[in-house]
C-alpha cells in the first residue's frame, strides 16, 4: 500500500508526501456500551489506512483515493463541505481541528485502505485517525491523542451522521501491538491488555451482506438508550442495575426496555472477560461471547440472519465463542477458536454459508497492531 500509494503522490502532485498510517479495529467484547458511557475492549488491526500528505501553501485539499481511482477538491471553510463520500470525512476531521484552534493549512493527499468495507471493522475511523493525526503533526497543532480520537468521533457526528461512541477511534489512535485495551468510555480510562491466548485463534467471518437500512438505525438504539437513562435519572446507563430497570419498565416503551436490558448484562459481561482473561479461563470468555450474541440479536436487534448463521455454524462446530462485532446489520462475526479445530471449522462456515446464501464469507485473521503513526 504505502509504495503504491507515494507513486500515486508523486504522479499527481510530484515529489513525495509524509506517509501516515491509522488502523481499523476488532473488539472482543462490550458492544454498543461505549455511547452509555460503559466499558469496550478493542484493540488494533494489521489493516487500516495509508496516506501520503504535504501541505501546499493554499488553503484548498486536493485529496486522492486510489481503489476505485477517485479525486476530491475542496477548501477549508465550513461553507465547503463536499456532497458526500470520503471527502466528507477528510473534511469533517479538517474542520474538528479548526473548531479546538488547530490552524489547518490546505494540502495534496492520497490514501489507500485495506479494511474491508461494511465489514463492522471501522475504516472510517481508520480514516478520521490517519488524517487527524498526520495533520496536527504537519500543522504544528499540539493536539494530545485524546483529543485526537474525540476529533474523529466529533467527524462522525457533525459530519456524516451517526452519533457513535468514541470505540472505534481510540482504538485507532492508541492501539499497540499484540494488546487489547479495556477502555473506560466515561472517564477514558484505559489498561492494555496482552492477548495472545496459548493454543486459541481470534478469527474474523465476513458475512458480505450490508442490509439496506431505512433511517439511521444506529441513532436509533442510542435515542433508546439515552431514553431509558433520563427514566432512571441517569445521565447514562452505565451503573443501572437490572432491578432499577425493572422498576421503571411500565413507564417505558417495551422496545426500549430489551434495548437497555441488552447494555445493563453487557456491562456486566465486559466485566467478567477481563476477570477471565486475568485467569488465563478463555472459555468464560467464549460463553460470555455467545450471550452478548443473543443479546445483540434477540434485545438489541442489531444482528440479521446471516450473521446468526455464522454464528449457530460456530457452536455447531465447537467454537469457544462468536458473535456478531461492531455496529451490527451486516458485517462480520468475530470467533474464538481452539487452535487445532481453527482449519475444519473455518471450511465447514465457508461450505456451509456458500451453501445457503450462494457466496462464501470472506475469512480474516486477526492480528494485534499499533495504532496511528507515522511511517518512515
Ligand atoms: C460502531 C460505533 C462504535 C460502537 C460500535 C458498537 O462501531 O462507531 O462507537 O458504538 O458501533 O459497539
Amino acid at each position: 500500500m504505502k509504495t503504491k500509494v507515494a507513486a500515486k503522490f508523486a504522479e499527481l502532485y510530484g515529489g513525495e508526501g509524509a506517509l501516515f498510517a491509522a488502523p481499523g479495529r476488532i473488539n472482543l467484547i462490550g458492544e454498543h456500551t461505549d455511547y452509555n458511557a460503559g466499558f469496550v475492549f478493542p484493540g488494533a488491526v494489521d489493516r487500516g489506512i495509508v496516506a501520503a500528505v504535504r501541505l501546499n501553501g493554499t488553503q484548498r485539499v486536493r485529496a486522492c483515493a486510489l481503489d476505485p481511482d477517485e479525486g476530491a477538491e475542496f477548501g477549508l471553510a465550513e461553507e465547503d463541505m463536499p456532497a458526500g463520500g470520503w471527502a466528507r470525512y477528510i473534511f469533517g476531521v479538517c474542520r474538528e481541528i479548526a473548531k479546538r484552534g488547530g490552524r489547518v493549512e490546505g494540502f495534496d493527499t492520497v490514501f489507500a485502505g485495506d479494511v474491508p468495507l461494511g465489514a463492522g471493522m471501522s475504516s472510517s475511523a481508520a480514516l478520521e485517525s490517519a488524517y487527524a493525526f498526520a495533520l496536527n503533526e504537519l500543522c504544528g497543532c499540539g493536539i494530545d491523542r485524546f483529543e485526537l480520537a474525540r476529533i474523529g468521533q466529533a467527524t462522525e457526528h457533525n459530519y456524516c451522521g451517526v452519533k457513535c461512541g468514541i470505540m472505534d477511534q481510540f482504538a485507532s489512535v492508541f492501539g499497540r501491538r499484540g494488546c487489547l485495551m479495556r477502555l473506560d468510555c466515561r472517564s477514558l480510562e484505559f489498561e492494555y491488555f496482552p492477548f495472545d491466548p496459548e493454543g486459541y485463534r481470534l478469527v474474523l467471518l465476513d458475512s458480505r451482506v450490508k442490509h439496506e437500512l431505512v433511517g439511521s438505525p444506529y441513532n436509533d438504539r442510542r435515542a433508546s438508550c439515552e431514553r431509558v437513562a433520563a427514566a432512571l435519572g441517569r445521565e447514562y446507563l452505565r451503573g443501572a442495575t437490572a432491578e432499577e430497570l425493572e422498576a421503571v419498565r411500565d413507564r417505558i416503551a417495551e422496545e426500549d426496555y430489551r434495548r437497555a436490558r441488552y447494555v445493563i448484562g453487557e456491562e456486566r459481561r465486559v466485566l467478567d472477560v477481563c476477570a477471565a482473561l486475568g485467569r488465563g479461563d478463555y472459555e468464560t470468555v467464549g460463553e460470555r461471547m455467545y450471550e452478548t450474541h443473543r443479546g445483540l440479536s434477540q434485545d438489541y436487534e442489531v444482528s440479521c440472519e446471516e450473521l446468526d448463521f455464522l454464528v449457530d455454524t460456530a457452536r455447531a462446530c465447537g467454537v469457544t465463542g462468536a458473535r456478531i462485532m461492531g455496529g451490527g446489520f451486516g458485517g462480520c462475526t468475530i470467533n474464538l477458536v481452539r487452535a487445532e479445530r481453527c482449519d475444519r471449522f473455518v471450511a465447514a462456515a465457508r461450505e456451509r454459508f456458500a451453501a445457503r446464501y450462494g457466496h462464501e464469507p470472506a475469512v480474516y485473521d486477526v492480528v494485534i497492531s499499533d495504532g496511528a503513526r507515522r511511517l518512515e
